[in-house]
């Protein structure tokens, strides 16, 4: 009685991830590992359907099963319509801190023009988001849309040491800007609003005032508008930059070219009328 207790207990243990296997869903791979699925779009588009298993298994959801986030997928699939992913099922707090922002507004409008999950992480390949290589990455991606913001930052104190390769202490675009609830300065809510920008510088520059949270982070010697003085400095400075070597350049040329001819003539006189050996008629 025991024994036969014992392997009817063994027996079911066997079989559960049989029976279990048989309820989990077709394979995914054993069609989307194909380089050449493709899907047929309107006006004679297509879009590859292929899923690179390698970079996959890699990325933060290598361990996810691809229905935990693709929920759609039915039994009818391929014939079925599984919707667009929804990242909020397990990242609530960062599409909640999205759809406030700035970026959110403009996508609804026109997704081609601004931000969203995927344009900033990628699908299948998400890395973490606290690695040195993906935290440079971000100027980038930022700079894309935001050229001008891009140069102003690499052009002052904080973006010059990042640029030297230093990203540890120093804050790239998201640490002053927050990376999912991105405002306009004029919002009294945004990060860098005149009413918090002080406690953004705080949170690292431990004796800030507000005279401190007034430099400007993106001054432009380039723009007369926005920054009148960095611009005429930067002129002037130019100016007699280019006066001082406008100046001293022929200066020197014309200077050679009248040793070059008082050498010659001095040579031409003195091969005519040598000068006596013993000093001259004296
Ligand atoms: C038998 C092969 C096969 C299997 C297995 C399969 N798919 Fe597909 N899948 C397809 C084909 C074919 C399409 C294109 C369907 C179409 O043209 O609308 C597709 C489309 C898709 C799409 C895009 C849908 C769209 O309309 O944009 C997703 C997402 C997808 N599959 C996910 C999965 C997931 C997740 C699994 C595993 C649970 C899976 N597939 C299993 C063949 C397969
Ligand atoms: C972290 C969530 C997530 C997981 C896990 C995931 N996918 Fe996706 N997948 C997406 C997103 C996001 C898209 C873009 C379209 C959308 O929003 O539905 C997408 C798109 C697709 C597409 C359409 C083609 C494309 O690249 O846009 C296919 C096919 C697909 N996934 C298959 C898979 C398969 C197979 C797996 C498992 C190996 C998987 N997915 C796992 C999030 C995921
Ligand atoms: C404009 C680019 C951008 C968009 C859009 C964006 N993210 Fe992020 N995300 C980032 C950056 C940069 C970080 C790293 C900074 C941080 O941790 O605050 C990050 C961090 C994260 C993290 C890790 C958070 C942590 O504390 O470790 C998750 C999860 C995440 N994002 C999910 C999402 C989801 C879901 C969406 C869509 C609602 C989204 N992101 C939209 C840029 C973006
Ligand atoms: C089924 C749940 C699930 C869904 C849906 C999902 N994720 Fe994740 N995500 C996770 C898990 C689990 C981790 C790993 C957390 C860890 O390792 O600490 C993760 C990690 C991440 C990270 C890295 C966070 C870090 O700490 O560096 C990012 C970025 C991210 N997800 C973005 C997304 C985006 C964008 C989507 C939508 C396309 C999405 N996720 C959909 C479960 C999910
Ligand atoms: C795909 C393009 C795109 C990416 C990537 C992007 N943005 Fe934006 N961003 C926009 C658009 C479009 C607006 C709407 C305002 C506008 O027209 O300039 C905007 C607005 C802003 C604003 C408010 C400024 C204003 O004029 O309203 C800030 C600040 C901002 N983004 C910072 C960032 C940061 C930081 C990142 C990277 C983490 C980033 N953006 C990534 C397109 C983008
Ligand atoms: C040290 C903090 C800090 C960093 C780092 C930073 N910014 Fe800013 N940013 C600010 C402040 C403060 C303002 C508002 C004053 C201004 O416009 O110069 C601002 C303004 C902006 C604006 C215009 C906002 C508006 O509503 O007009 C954009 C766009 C922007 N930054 C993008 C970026 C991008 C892209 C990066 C990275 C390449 C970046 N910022 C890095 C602090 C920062
Ligand atoms: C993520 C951290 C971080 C944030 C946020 C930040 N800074 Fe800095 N900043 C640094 C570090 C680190 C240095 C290097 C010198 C130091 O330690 O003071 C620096 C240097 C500077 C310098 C030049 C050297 C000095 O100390 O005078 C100025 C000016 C400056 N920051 C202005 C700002 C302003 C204005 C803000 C807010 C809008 C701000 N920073 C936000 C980290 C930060």
């Amino acid at each position: 009685m025991k024994i036969q207790g014992l392997l009817y207990a063994s027996a079911l243990t066997l079989l559960l991830p049989l029976t279990l296997g048989a309820q989990e869903p077709p394979n995914c791979l054993s069609c989307h590992a194909d380089k050449d699925l493709k899907k047929d779009l309107a006006g004679g588009k297509t879009q590859s359907l292929f899923v690179e298993q390698k970079d996959y298994l890699q990325s933060v959801h290598g361990s996810l099963s691809c229905t935990s986030c693709h929920t759609g997928i039915t039994d009818a699939h391929p014939s079925d319509q599984p919707g667009k992913v929804d990242c909020g099922i397990c990242h609530s707090q960062e599409v909640e801190a999205y759809k406030k922002s700035i970026h959110a507004q403009v996508f609804e409008a026109d997704p081609a023009t601004a931000p969203d999950c995927l344009s900033c992480h990628g699908t299948h390949q998400i890395q973490k988001v606290n690695t040195d290589k993906y935290k440079r990455a971000t100027l980038d991606q930022c700079g894309q849309c935001h050229e001008d913001y891009k140069r102003t930052y690499l052009d002052t104190y904080h973006g010059k040491v990042v640029d030297l390769g230093e990203t540890k202490d120093m804050p790239l675009c998201w640490d002053c800007h927050s990376a999912h609830e991105i405002l306009p300065a004029s919002d009294p809510q945004s990060n860098v609003s005149k009413e918090r920008a002080l406690a953004t510088c705080l949170y690292c520059h431990k004796d800030a005032t507000t005279k401190f949270a007034q430099y400007d982070v993106h001054s432009d010697r380039f723009s007369v508008k926005k920054s009148p003085i960095e611009f005429w400095t930067y002129l002037v400075m130019i100016l007699i930059v280019c006066f001082a070597f406008g100046l001293w350049v022929p200066h020197t040329i014309l200077w050679f070219v009248r040793d070059w001819l008082e050498n010659r003539k001095k040579k031409k006189d003195s091969g005519s009328n040598p000068p006596s050996e013993t000093g001259g008629g004296a």
